[in-house]
């Protein structure tokens, strides 16, 4: 499969356009949907979720402020990822750092298992030497776990049971001196 990835400051409306479907498309993929969250980086909600019926709106309209790595396929957008350039990542009981803070990533069912989310952290890791970057999922995400230890980033925090019982949010850093 011929993926083209390419990196965006600032997204096109047909760029924009295309992110919406995806994050409309997959948004109960994540735990807990996007369409419950308020923030890409703020604490994930807890308790019984509001899901909103039109779609994870709140979210799209806050990353479309970040810069983007997108998967395309003749041309047609299959998978992206968002970060936030020198973002503090605050964790309540953790000391602060700077990074690259990715955000969000979503590749189509059919273009998984093709290294597209790890093009996505090369095309990151590349584009900003010598700075840190970052990320965090559930402890469940075994794909983007995988990702994760391959590209060396170490596991930072673990908010136990933060999104359900059995259920953590992990932080993870890769050092931008390695
Ligand atoms: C997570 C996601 C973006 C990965 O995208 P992708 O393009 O398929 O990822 P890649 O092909 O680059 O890499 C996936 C790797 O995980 C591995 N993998 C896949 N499923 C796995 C599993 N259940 N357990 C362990 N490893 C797994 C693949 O074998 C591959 O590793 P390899 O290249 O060493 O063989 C995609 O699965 C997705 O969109 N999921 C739904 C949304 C989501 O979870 N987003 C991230 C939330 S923070």
């Amino acid at each position: 499969m011929e993926l083209e990835i390419v990196s965006v400051d600032v997204l096109d409306e047909e760029q924009k356009k295309g992110i919406w479907e995806l994050l409309k498309a997959y948004d109960r993929e994540f735990i807990p949907p996007l369409s419950a969250r308020n923030s890409a980086f703020k604490k994930i909600p807890s308790g019984i979720l509001e899901l909103n019926e039109e779609g994870p709106v709140v979210y799209f309209n806050e990353i479309l402020n970040y810069k983007f790595v997108l998967a395309l396929l003749d041309r047609k957008i299959v998978g992206f990822m968002s970060y936030i350039p020198d973002h503090v990542v605050d964790v309540e009981g953790y000391e602060s750092f700077v990074a690259e803070y990715a955000s969000t990533a979503i590749v189509t069912p059919e273009c998984r298992g093709h290294g597209a989310m790890q093009r996505f952290y090369q095309a990151i890791i590349d584009e900003n030497p010598g700075k840190n970057v970052a990320t965090r999922t559930w402890s469940g995400n075994a794909a983007h776990l995988h990702v994760l230890e391959k590209h060396g980033f170490e596991l930072y925090a673990t908010l136990k049971d933060d999104r359900g019982p059995g259920i953590d949010t992990v932080y993870y850093i890769r050092r931008g001196n390695k």
